[in-house]
C-alpha cells in the first residue's frame, strides 16, 4: 500500500486528508481514546484483500491462501519491529487488549498463582486490568494490592514498592490511565519487579498510539494493547509476551491451529506463537492493523508523540481559560487525555448538548470506576487527542461549552 511522503513541517495540517470521515464532516472529534479514526490506507487495505486476495490463512496449498498468510505473517513482523519486540514468537494475536488480559490472567494467573499469592494493580486501571484478576483471585486464593494515586494522579515507584512483599508474584499496570491522561513510570516498576522475580503486564492501550513504544527497553514480561486505538481495525490486537514464559505456560483457547498433533488418546500444541491463536483469526483486521502501524511508521512515531504532547499543553491552556471548568489530576507525565468537569452540569449532559454541535467527547467513568471514585467522582468529561486533531478542535470545544453554560443558565 502506498504511503504519502509528509513533510514533517506541515503533516499534522494535511493528515486529515487522510481521514475520509473527518474530511467530509463538520465533526471535531476528541475521543481518540476511545477509538481512533480510520485512514483511507487502512480502509483501502481493507477493501483490497475483501475484494482481491482474501482466504484463511496458514492452510491452503493455493496461491490466494498463500498471499493472505504472507500478508497476515507481515503483520507480525510489523507489530514486532513496532514495539521493539525480539522474536516473532513473541507477539500474539488477540481481539484485542481485553482479551489479552483476560489470556495471561489464565495462563500465568490460574495456572501458576497460589492461596495467599498477591497481585499489585494500580487505582488507574481500565476494568479490564481489575476483573480478570478478580476471577484469577476468586480461582486461586490470591489477592489484590492496590497501588493508589497521589491527589495529582501519579503512581509512584515508591507506592509500588511498599505493596512489594515475598507474596509478590504479578504487576499488572496501565501504561497511560485512560480516565485521567497520567503515564506511569512503568520502565522502574519493570526494573523493580525483574529484581523481585516478579511478573510484569503493562496495559499499553493509551500508550501505543501516542508513543514510541520499546517493550525490551520498558522491560516487562507482556505488553497489551488495542488495534482500534492505533488508528487499525476493531476486533483485533497485541499481546506480547517474553518468549521464555508463553512456551511454559499452558494453553488459553483450544481447537484448530494451535495443535501440532491431535489423537482421542493424546494432543500436542504448535509452537508459538500458533499455540495461543486457536481457530480463524480475525485475518483482515490483523492485516489492516500492521497497515494502520505501517501509516503511522510514515509519519514517526517521534514526530505522533510531540504532537500529541504540544496540543495537549494547548488544550489544558484553552479549557482552563473556562470559568468554572476543572481538569481533573495534573500528573508530571500526562498522555493526550484530559479529563474535566464543568460547573455543577452533569458530564451526560455537557456531552449530549456538545452532540448538537457535532463535537464527540468521551462522557462517564470510562471504565474506570476505582479511578472515579478516587477523586470522588462519578463521572467526567474527556477530550482525547490523534493524530488529527489540532488546536482548533479545542477551540471549537471551548466555543461549544460556552454554549453549554448559555443554555443551563436559561433552564
Ligand atoms: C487503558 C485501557 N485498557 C484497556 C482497554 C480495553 O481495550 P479494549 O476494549 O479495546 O479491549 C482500554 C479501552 O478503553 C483502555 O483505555
Amino acid at each position: 500500500m502506498e504511503h504519502i511522503k509528509l513533510n514533517p513541517k506541515t503533516i499534522f495540517k494535511n493528515i486529515i486528508a487522510d481521514f475520509p470521515i473527518l474530511k467530509n464532516n463538520n465533526l471535531t472529534y476528541l475521543d481518540s481514546a476511545a477509538s481512533a479514526q480510520k485512514p483511507y490506507q487502512v480502509i483501502n487495505c481493507i477493501k483490497d484483500i475483501y475484494s482481491n486476495s482474501y482466504a484463511n490463512v496458514h492452510r491452503g496449498v493455493y496461491s490466494l491462501s498463500q498471499v493472505a498468510t504472507d500478508q497476515y505473517e507481515d503483520s507480525r513482523e510489523v507489530v514486532k519491529s513496532f514495539i521493539n519486540a525480539k522474536k516473532l514468537s513473541e507477539i500474539i494475536f488477540v481481539r484485542g487488549a481485553t482479551e489479552a488480559i483476560n489470556l495471561v490472567a489464565e495462563i500465568i494467573g490460574v495456572a501458576s498463582l497460589n492461596e495467599g499469592d498477591e497481585i499489585i494493580l494500580s487505582r488507574l486501571e481500565h476494568h479490564s486490568n481489575i476483573v480478570p484478576w478478580q476471577i484469577v483471585c476468586k480461582k486461586t486464593g490470591a489477592i489484590i494490592k492496590v497501588a493508589e494515586a497521589d491527589d495529582n494522579g501519579n503512581i509512584s515507584l515508591e507506592t509500588i514498592k511498599e505493596l512489594i512483599n515475598k507474596n509478590t508474584k504479578i504487576i499488572s499496570i496501565t501504561h497511560i490511565s485512560n480516565a485521567i491522561g497520567t503515564v506511569v513510570p512503568v520502565k522502574e516498576i519493570c526494573k523493580e519487579a525483574k529484581k523481585q522475580g516478579i511478573i510484569t503486564l503493562i496495559d499499553g492501550c493509551q500508550a501505543v498510539p501516542q508513543m514510541p513504544v520499546d517493550v525490551q527497553d520498558i522491560g516487562c514480561d507482556f505488553y497489551v494493547f488495542s488495534g482500534h486505538k492505533t488508528y487499525g481495525p476493531s476486533g483485533v490486537g497485541v499481546l506480547y509476551g517474553r518468549e521464555e514464559l508463553l512456551s511454559e505456560a499452558p494453553p488459553y483457547q483450544s481447537g484448530g491451529d494451535m495443535i501440532d498433533k491431535v489423537s482421542f488418546a493424546k494432543t500436542t500444541y504448535a509452537d508459538l506463537p500458533s499455540k495461543y491463536e486457536a481457530g480463524t483469526p480475525n485475518i483482515v483486521g490483523v492485516i489492516g492493523l500492521g497497515e494502520a502501524l505501517k501509516w503511522m511508521n510514515s509519519i514517526g512515531m517521534d514526530q505522533i508523540y510531540d504532537h500529541s504532547q504540544n496540543l495537549l499543553d494547548e488544550g489544558i491552556k484553552v479549557l482552563s481559560g473556562l470559568e468554572g471548568l476543572k481538569i481533573i489530576g495534573n500528573p508530571y507525565n500526562r498522555g493526550g487525555v484530559i479529563s474535566f468537569i464543568y460547573k455543577d452540569f452533569h458530564a451526560h449532559d455537557v456531552g449530549t448538548l456538545l452532540n448538537t454541535y457535532n463535537i464527540a467527547i468521551r462522557t462517564g467513568h470510562h471504565c474506570a470506576q476505582p479511578t472515579m471514585e478516587r477523586y470522588k467522582l462519578s463521572t467526567t468529561a474527556r477530550a482525547s487527542i490523534g493524530i488529527y486533531n489540532s488546536i482548533k478542535d479545542f477551540e471549537v470545544l471551548a466555543d461549544g461549552l460556552l454554549k453549554v453554560n448559555k443554555i443551563f443558565n436559561k433552564v
